[in-house]
């Protein structure tokens, strides 16, 4: 206890902000607050570094000054810029930079150190460990970089969002670990017999382009995932570089980025029903669907169709109304409309909650954003299984621009690709209104047998101009 010092206590006091932080952001009440704890945790980490830089060290203080103004001046314009269909891009950004953080630092020391054998200096790492940690945390941390770029280019649309697979991509791939693995043993452990700058080098480049050549064969649809599964990486990545500075919180925070990137990445791929090595053997969620047959107007045979007007009549009379959002509605910006008419139903007496599907829309949380955006209170958006069973006891359910996780095959189609995902029970409402511009599928590509359902009216239009048209109506009633 005597060894403990006030740094190491100020550190202790970071990690628990963190953990707090991250705690509160599972639920979309405590979300900003988490956040915000999370944020005063890393400026505290970063003053308590910059005070106490560890034995030898000496900083300068202008260099300190100009990096903090321009992080703070681009992280401030950036995060103000941003539309919020553009986060998950920012995102995939900020990943690629942490791990880009990582891989600057380990090379640094790599070079810094000129060592043979290692230093004696590092407080947490035997000396050969300490290279591991050197050469994994560069591994990482550039495959980090590279593939976020890609992921990047995918959402914002710069690259191709449908998967490319390059011809004798498994023979690249296996080239490139070999190779890599070899060059870094030699950077490592072999430095007498070869020049070890060449060969980090040359591991920094196998880590490149293995970021691009793993990530490209994934389409764009399935980029949350990526993104959320090298948000992981950014961690361990981070986590590594903890190690090679023998730097306590950043093993830490490293470590925390690393789990919360990796169970988030399971839950949506739970979700979706498919395992990681799915989405990461690529082909599947392109920028035209995929995944199953076609699911094209030609396949739909006989459905009813439903005016703004009679979409009205039908909503006037209901006395329970859930509402279904989808990605078509953040396509439409349709929330603020949606929340009107929402409201517009509860002075009709109504009873109106929002059902949300964990992967509705095209991100985590992405419904749960817009709708907080428009004012939705929290407590009318219920998750999945706690609105399930409501549906066969509600009068209408308005479907705004959702599709796959309103689609019953996923249930009753042991054959169906979404077969086994977890889909709202729309299909069991008195009556359901399907407002979306066409009968073309959703992201999975396939029919939805609810279009052709006795209860179901297609309301076709934007998502937005649709629902202005029906509140119109009500209005006028
Ligand atoms: P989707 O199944 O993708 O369907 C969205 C529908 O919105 C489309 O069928 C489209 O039909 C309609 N639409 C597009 N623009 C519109 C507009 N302006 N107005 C009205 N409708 C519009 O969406 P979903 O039901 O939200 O399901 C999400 C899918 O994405 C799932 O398959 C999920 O697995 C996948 N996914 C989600 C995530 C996350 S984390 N959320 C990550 C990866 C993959 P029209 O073209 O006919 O209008």
């Amino acid at each position: 206890m005597e060894n403990f010092s006030i740094d190491q206590l100020l550190y202790l006091v970071a990690t628990a902000f963190f953990i707090v932080g991250i705690k509160r952001l599972s639920k979309v009440k405590t979300a900003r607050s988490g956040n915000l704890l999370a944020a005063v945790g890393m400026a505290l980490a970063i003053a308590v570094t910059l005070i106490t830089p560890g034995a030898g060290i000496q900083l300068d203080w202008k260099v300190v000054a100009v990096g903090a103004i321009m992080g703070t001046l681009i992280g401030g314009v950036m995060a103000k810029k941003v539309e919020m269909t553009g986060m998950p891009e920012m995102v995939a950004l900020f990943n690629g930079f942490g791990g880009l953080a990582s891989t600057m630092v380990a090379l640094s020391e790599f070079w810094g150190r000129n060592f043979v054998v290692g230093p004696s200096d590092n407080v947490i790492l035997g000396n050969e460990v300490w290279v591991i940690a050197i050469i994994l945390s560069v591994l990482v941390g550039t495959v980090t970089f590279t593939g976020s770029l890609v992921a990047m280019g995918k959402l914002s649309g710069k690259i191709s969002g449908n998967p490319v697979i390059l011809p004798g991509r498994h023979f690249i791939v296996a080239a490139l670990l070999i190779g890599g693995a070899a060059m870094g043993v030699m950077a490592g452990f072999m430095q007498e017999s070869y020049d070890p700058t060449a060969m980090i080098l040359g591991l920094t480049a196998c880590a490149a382009v293995f970021g691009v050549v793993s990530v490209l064969p994934i389409g764009g649809a399935d980029m949350p995932v990526v993104v959320s599964l090298l948000n992981s990486y950014s961690g361990i990545a981070a986590s590594m570089a903890g190690f090679v500075i023998g730097n306590p919180l950043l093993i830490v925070a490293g470590a925390l980025v690393g789990a919360a990137g990796m169970i988030l990445t399971i839950i949506m791929c739970k979700a979706m029903n498919r395992s990681l090595g799915n989405v990461l053997v690529g082909g599947f969620g392109g920028d035209t669907p995929s995944g199953g047959n076609s699911g094209g107007a030609d396949e739909y045979t006989s459905y009813k169709q439903a005016s703004p007007e009679e979409a009205a009549m039908i909503l006037e009379t209901a006395e329970s109304v859930i509402i279904v959002p989808g990605y078509g509605m953040a396509v439409a910006q349709a929330q603020h409309v949606v929340k009107e008419l929402a409201e517009e139903l509860e002075k009709n007496g109504a009873d109106v909650r929002y059902a949300i599907h964990p992967v509705a829309g095209r991100m985590p949380g992405h419904m749960n954003v817009l709708l907080a955006e428009a004012d939705v209170p929290y407590e009318q958006l219920l998750e999945l299984e706690r609105i399930n069973n409501d549906f066969k006891t509600t009068d209408v359910c308005v479907i705004v621009g959702a599709n796959d996780v309103v689609n019953p095959s996923a249930i009753e189609d042991p054959q169906s690709p979404i077969a086994g995902m977890p889909i709202l029970n729309a299909h069991e409402s008195g009556t359901s209104l399907m407002i979306k511009r066409s009968l073309s599928a959703g992201y999975a590509g396939i029919k939805n047998p609810l279009f052709e359902r006795e209860n179901n009216y297609m309301c076709f239009g934007d998502g937005k101009a649709f629902l202005q048209s029906v509140l119109d109506e009500l209005k006028e009633v």
